[in-house]
């Protein structure tokens, strides 16, 4: 055996809890569960996973990872969040447009300073550790340098992440504004940089329509079209006053997604954060052209924006991925923001069952970000970010956890009921990152 535990192989016991497919299309065929299970992890990457009376008696000589009794899924993925904003998480009393202008663009004109991005980058990253997150999309700052701080601190955990510079030329005070020729040269120099460096992946990142002149939507699209296997992650139909804003700058346009799509902004790789207020043409071109909504029910609960049509989505068959959206979600933690998915359905009779909730956190998120070749599942070959959970980290989830006496109701519990102290161990490319 070597002695870097990257390229060491290792096993790792525990329930298992993998998808395959969406829940909501195909049942109980959708996921696999072993009770005993066992993963066998080889140079960062799954080798292969079953039970652990069958994977045992070959390879008793490997380092074993004992989690017996703890339930493994792969690492959670949050398709949508703001490192920048992790100092200004909880900030009481405003919707959005308020809220930007009176806390987030403020906080966000420290990333000027490398030393301070450096600082939150790591911060951010160990806190999504500590929540079992392993991947996500995240905003970084208009400020070039804040791309690097972050992707250096997750390249140097070898965590898979895509980030992106914002773009905004507008709305926000001078002080925080790019310039649309900059803001393309820039991002095209980031994107160069480190799309595809280790883990590492680059969305170009309009902040929303409001907040890009013409000419930088058009240049974003440019720099889209130039590298589609690149992704493309903002804001759409959030906020009323923010829509009612949207109309009166575009008049000629059919809607605030007709507005992005006029700029080429849509496709396979694009990522629209929330997506509350559509119309049925919305949804519709949504599809087709094969982007994503991102569903950010802490964040709609948070700044009271409003509640995502999840029957609509049910009836159209139409997937989306789920995120925090930290700082305007309260919590980095992808089974609050279940918890949050969960009662946001409540409040239109709408159902997001237990496993709908880890499919969306794992495979389902991994397929919005096309990433499901290397991530979101236990498959051969997948890379081996895993998160262990524990069913009785404190008196109230283990006297619940007692009462339940199948698989979704101990998931539940899970969402409902856990905190930090649930996630036992994360780990990153087969190296445990985090440990409870
Ligand atoms: N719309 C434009 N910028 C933002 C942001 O930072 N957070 C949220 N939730 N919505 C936005
Ligand atoms: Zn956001």
């Amino acid at each position: 055996m070597t002695s870097n535990p990257a390229e060491a192989a290792c096993l790792v016991r525990g329930s298992l809890l993998t998808f395959h497919d969406d829940p909501d299309l195909t049942g109980d065929k959708s996921y696999t569960y072993i009770e005993d299970g066992i993963l066998l992890i080889e140079s960062g990457k799954i080798k292969t996973y079953g039970p652990a009376q069958d994977l045992m008696p070959h390879n008793g000589h490997l380092t074993l990872h004992d989690y017996s009794g703890h339930l493994i899924t792969p690492g959670f993925i949050d398709a949508h969040c703001h490192y920048p904003q992790i100092e200004m998480i909880a900030s009481h009393g405003k919707q959005l447009l308020d809220w930007l202008q009176d806390y987030t663009f403020p906080t966000e004109k420290r990333f000027e300073n490398s030393d301070h991005a450096e600082r939150m980058a790591d911060f951010f990253l160990r806190e999504m550790l500590r929540q079992g997150t392993t991947s996500a999309a995240v905003f970084a700052t208009v400020h070039p340098q804040s791309v690097d701080a972050f992707f250096n601190a997750a390249h140097s955990r070898n965590m898979r992440m895509i980030c992106g510079k914002v773009m905004m030329d507008t709305l926000a005070p001078e002080w925080l504004c790019d310039e649309a020729e900059q803001s393309y040269l820039d991002s095209r120099t980031l994107l160069q940089k480190w799309h595809h460096t280790g883990r590492q992946s680059y969305a170009i990142t309009p902040r929303f329509a409001l907040s890009s002149t013409q000419a930088q939507l058009q240049l974003a699209g440019e720099l889209y079209a130039e590298f589609p296997d690149s992704y493309l992650q903002t804001h759409l139909s959030e906020n009323k006053q923010e829509l009612d804003q949207v109309r009166q700058r575009f008049p000629d346009l059919r809607d605030y997604l007709d507005v992005y799509d006029h700029f080429g902004l849509l496709g396979e790789h694009s990522l629209f954060g929330h997506g509350i207020h559509l119309n049925e043409r919305e949804f519709k071109r949504l599809h087709e052209s094969g982007s994503h909504i991102v569903f950010c029910p802490a964040s709609n609960l948070f700044l009271g924006s409003g509640l995502l049509d999840l029957h609509r989505f049910k009836d159209l068959g139409q997937a989306f991925a789920i995120g925090s959206d930290v700082g305007a979600g309260p919590s980095l933690s992808m089974l609050k923001t279940l918890a949050d998915g969960y009662k946001v359905a409540q409040l239109q009779g709408a159902q997001l069952s237990p496993l709908k909730s880890f499919y969306l956190a794992t495979l389902g998120n991994a397929r919005a970000l096309k990433l499901d070749d290397k991530i979101g599942a236990f498959k051969e070959g997948n890379e081996a970010d895993l998160v262990v959970l524990d069913v009785k980290s404190n008196p109230l989830l283990t006297l619940r956890s007692e009462q339940a006496d199948n698989l979704t109701e101990r998931l539940f519990a899970l969402i409902m009921l856990a905190d930090e102290r649930a996630i036992k161990a994360t780990f990153i490319a087969g190296e445990k990152l985090h440990s409870n």
